[in-house]
């Protein structure tokens, strides 16, 4: 199965920033971890990071057809991106939002999410782990 990951703002800074929150890992690292997982079936990443909501929309509709699933953490976008949520709606492919820290579990604004309603299932406070859990949803599908 083709997966799209894609990545909001401030996830680039991965392993630097609030590394007691996000872990030690860099963006690169959670990628190549990614990939070096197992899987109940083979499946074949692409992976895309941005800071802007333009970009992010742009690689959401970009990642079809080639993407069956995505799996998406859309970082402070997921609080606040009507915009993100409509490009998922439009391209008709299931999606999971995924979280490595616990967004139910912080400040009140995290715990909301305008994405969640158009994603097939929602991973958080996992660390990595929500990420290969993301993708398992879309597997088993
Ligand atoms: C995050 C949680 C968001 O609230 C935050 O804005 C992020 C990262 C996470 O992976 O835990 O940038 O999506």
């Amino acid at each position: 199965m083709n997966i799209q990951v894609i990545e909001g703002p401030n996830l680039n800074l991965l392993g630097h920033r609030e590394p007691e929150i996000y872990g030690k890992d860099t963006l690169e690292e959670l990628h190549a971890w990614m990939q070096n997982q197992e899987y109940s079936r083979p499946c074949v990443f692409r992976f895309f990071q941005s800071n802007s909501e333009g970009a992010l929309i742009d690689a959401i509709q970009q990642c079809v057809p080639w993407a069956r699933g995505l799996v998406i953490n859309p970082a402070a976008y997921t609080h606040t991106s009507y915009a993100i949520r409509d490009a998922i709606a439009a391209i008709g492919i299931p999606a999971v939002e995924v979280h490595l820290s616990d967004i139910h579990r912080r400040e009140p604004f995290r715990a909301q999410s305008v994405i969640v309603p158009v994603c097939v299932g929602q991973v958080y406070g996992k660390g990595k782990e929500s990420y290969r859990e993301g993708v398992e949803i879309l597997l088993a599908l």
